[in-house]
């Protein structure tokens, strides 16, 4: 008899461990830092989840640190010294894929998340491929908030029809009908900063080289100097001719305002754009402004993830532990997502709740051949990504192609690319 009462009060102890899991929520205080780049026009969705965080748990100072610059650029510099300096935040923002594997589980700063994945009853939501990507043998490494699609071209139908012009599907399309938009004083395609050019140049290699062969690049099987990959750079200096000369002084967001503003036919962006036209600027998706495939890519949906992670030695680890669940939960991804432009990771999620564009994206999410970005943290690691950046700067001042092809066989190799 005894037995059997200790038996129930162990089975009642499980199920309220796995009922509210290993944190009891609402007793949480404290403080919660999160880091991320998501600051001013890009803080709506980030800004839906901290409301839901501070309702779920009032008893936590939620400190919401961010540091400006599309992708990642100036936050993850900062990022750096302070995990090297010892000094983490409790939870940041990384990218799935060899952004957090190759830099920050290789260097053994981040906690497994195995458990929580089994908890939350993630391993049956998230996509396998997607666990995939924040997974190694010994373990699974972040939580995934999104996916974004980067080969995305926008462009607003009422100004292509008034210039006379289609959406392109190819990239020689584009280098036909550029001509007659200069001719019309308008930028055929807008660019902004450094890494936008880095954004535009994996949709470019996508379409030159396909998605088996761009994947060969990253697994090591196709060399950088191969006669494809040298194309790749070619093509990409003849599509620079058509873009807008003060593009390095431009922010992401005002190279998306040339075309919302007229004064460029086109942008090739992630869907973070949609987010901003849609969210920031209340443009109607459909209506005032519309997308395809970046030319060449129709049918391959090149992805990538945001994701938070949990660095060893976070000061507020439980506190973390709960905000890590609600960016994993259904209604934290319904909330954050549709005001991004991203769609859930999740295979449940409400499509009711996103704009035409995003169920669009979801669609094609399902369809499509799928393809890791490199810009966004997929495909390389860090290391080889800011060694691009730097070719990339060589190449935007020489345009020589085979000068940019033989720099990045030897980042590759450099950075271990393919091992
Ligand atoms: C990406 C990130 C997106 C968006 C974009 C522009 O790297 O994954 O969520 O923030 O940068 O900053």
């Amino acid at each position: 008899m005894r037995f059997k009462k200790l038996a129930i009060a162990v089975l009642v102890g499980i199920g309220l461990l796995a009922a509210f899991g290993t944190v009891f929520a609402d007793n949480l205080t404290g403080d919660l830092e999160i880091f991320s780049w998501w600051a001013g026009d890009e803080g709506p969705a980030l800004q839906a989840l901290i409301d839901m965080y501070n309702a779920q748990h009032p008893g936590v100072n939620l400190i919401n640190a961010t540091v400006t610059g599309g992708s990642g650029v100036n936050a993850k510099a900062v990022l750096k010294t302070r995990m090297l300096g010892g000094n983490p935040p409790d939870s940041f923002q990384v990218h799935a894929g060899q952004e957090l594997i190759g830099t920050w589980v290789k260097a053994d700063r981040m906690e497994d998340l195995t458990w929580l994945f089994k908890q939350e009853g993630w391993m049956d939501v998230f996509p396998s491929g997607l666990i995939k990507l924040l997974s190694t043998d010994k373990g699974i490494w972040s939580v995934p908030v999104n996916i974004h699609r980067s080969n995305v071209m926008w462009y607003i139908p009422a100004n292509l029809e008034k210039w006379g012009v289609e959406a392109p599907k190819t990239w020689d399309e584009f280098l036909t009908i550029a001509p007659k938009l200069q001719a019309q004083g308008v930028v055929p395609l807008a660019l902004a900063t450094n890494w936008t050019a880095n954004h535009l140049w994996e949709s470019v290699a996508l379409a030159v080289l396909g998605p088996e062969k761009w994947q060969q690049l990253w697994d090591g099987t196709l060399s950088f100097t191969s006669p494809e990959a040298v194309k790749v750079w070619e093509m990409f200096g003849k599509i620079l001719q058509y873009t807008n000369d003060d593009a390095a002084s431009l922010s992401w967001q005002q190279a998306t305002d040339m075309v919302v503003n007229g004064k460029a036919a086109f942008n090739i962006m992630g869907d973070w754009a949609s987010g901003y036209m849609a969210t920031t600027l209340g443009l109607t998706p459909g209506v005032d402004y519309a997308w395809s495939a970046s030319p060449g890519t129709d049918g391959v949906f090149m992805m990538l993830s945001d994701s938070f992670g949990l660095p060893k030695g976070a000061p507020n680890r439980d506190n973390a532990i709960a905000w890590l669940q609600l960016l994993g939960s259904k209604a934290g991804s319904d909330a954050f997502n549709p005001l991004k432009g991203s769609i859930s990771a999740r295979k449940d999620s409400d499509l009711s709740l996103y704009n035409v564009y995003s169920q669009s994206a979801a669609a094609d999410w399902q369809k499509d051949i799928i393809a890791g970005s490199l810009t966004h943290g997929v495909v390389a690691n860090e290391g080889f990504m800011n060694d691009f950046a730097t070719v990339m700067e060589m190449f935007l001042t020489s345009r020589d192609p085979q000068q940019a092809a033989n720099a990045c066989e030897a980042i590759a190799r450099q950075n271990g690319i393919g091992e």
